[in-house]
Parts: structure tokens; sequence; C-alpha cells
């Protein structure tokens, strides 16, 4: 559960994305171990998979780096808490989504624990995406996501975020259309 003062709003300057390697140093060996008892609610599972299985996945393909999502609010233990998870993808995937994957990277496997959504982190942490990909995929200069038409929290939250729809469409699994948005790295968070 939450454990803000204001429990309304999380202070985006308090949500971090740490990425995670295998061999990692003890602390971010901790989050690793945390992000795995991370699940989205039995409802969204057709929308994002579980760190789970998303982790052991981008272990395996070198294009790939998972992060956490971490709030380093009050009370919160050292190092922060896992909050959410994600990976970035920076292989193949990419070049069925942009007429100019050159500079593009996806965002994966997006997601933030159920006790934690609707309070802001979800659009704290795509504000976060710039760091985070400045550091790990300098090369990179938008990030590219495809979420399902339906999924109108997400859509929600990801424009809230800075992402636009590219008004691209793709059908990549049973579940429907799903929308191409795109954030360019350093863009304005929106008002
Ligand atoms: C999508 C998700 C990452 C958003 O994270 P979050 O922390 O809940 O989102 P935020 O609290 O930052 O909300 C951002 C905006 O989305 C809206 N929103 C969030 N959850 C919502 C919900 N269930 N219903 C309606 N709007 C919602 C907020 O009101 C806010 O809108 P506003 O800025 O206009 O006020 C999160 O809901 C989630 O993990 N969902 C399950 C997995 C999933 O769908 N992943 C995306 C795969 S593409």
């Amino acid at each position: 559960m939450i454990a803000t003062t204001d429990p309304g709003v999380v202070d985006p300057r308090e949500v971090h994305l740490v990425a995670l390697y295998p061999g990692d140093d003890p602390a971010r060996a901790q989050l690793r171990r945390a992000v795995l008892r991370l699940r989205p609610a039995p409802g969204q599972r057709q929308f994002s998979g579980a760190a789970e299985q998303t982790l052991p996945q981008a272990d395996a393909d070198p294009d790939r780096i998972p992060f956490a999502v971490v709030w380093t609010g009050q009370n919160a233990p050292p190092g922060g808490a896992a909050v959410g998870f994600g990976v970035l993808d920076g292989g193949s995937a990419r070049m069925e989504l942009s007429d100019d994957p050159a500079q593009v990277v996806l965002l994966r496997a997006f997601y933030i624990e159920p006790h934690w959504q609707g309070y802001g982190v979800g659009r704290a942490a795509c504000l976060a995406l710039d760091t985070l990909v400045s550091e790990a995929l300098p090369w990179a200069r938008h990030v590219l996501l495809t979420v399902n038409e339906r999924n109108e929290p997400a859509i929600r939250a990801y424009r809230a975020g800075g992402f636009r729809d590219t008004g691209r469409r793709h059908l990549g699994g049973p579940h429907g259309y799903q929308l191409v948005l795109a954030r360019t790295v350093g863009s304005e968070a929106p008002a």
C-alpha cells in the first residue's frame, strides 16, 4: 500500500528508473528480487506480462534493458521501493513500428504494481525515461510503444507522460489493434 503523506499524488522527483543487469551489485540485486514479486492485476495481464516472465526474457536478449520503477519518497526503504517494471528494447522489433527506426527504442512489458496505480507513478515513470534512455541508450531519440486500443487507463497515462499517437496501428497479438505512441527524448512534460 502506498505510504505518502498525500496519497493523491506522488512527487515525480521521487520516481526513478533503475536499469537491472544480471550480476548487479547487492542493492540492484535486491531490486531484481523485488520486481519479480510485482504482478499486474489479473484483468491487466492481457496488456502486460509479469516480470517473472519478462525479466528473464530481457536477460536473455542483449538488446533489452530491464528496469525497475523505484519510489524514493518518505517511508520508502533504503534504496527505494520497487513499484513497477519495464523493458527498453533496442532490437529488431522496432523495425516494423517505425519508418525511421535507427534512433528508436521500444518500451515494453511496462506496468505499475496495482496498489500503486492511479497515484501518478506511471506518468512520472514516462518522464523519467529521458534519464534512463540517455544513460543506457544514448543513440536513441524517440521512445515508441504499442498499447491496446481498449486499454484506456494506459493510453491516458502515456499521454500524461508525454507520448503522442503516431497514427500507426499494429496488429501484434490475440487482443486486437494496438496504437503506436511515441515520445521524443527530452520533450516537455504536458502541463
Ligand atoms: C498503465 C499504467 C502503467 C498507468 O500507471 P499509473 O501509475 O496507474 O498511472 P498514473 O497514476 O500516472 O495516471 C496517469 C493518468 O492516467 C489516468 N489513469 C490511471 N489509471 C487509470 C484508470 N484505472 N482509469 C482511468 N484513468 C486512469 C490518471 O487519471 C491520469 O490521468 P490525468 O493525468 O489526466 O489525471 C498502469 O495502470 C498499469 O500498470 N496498468 C496495467 C498494465 C498495463 O496496462 N500496462 C501498459 C501496457 S502497454
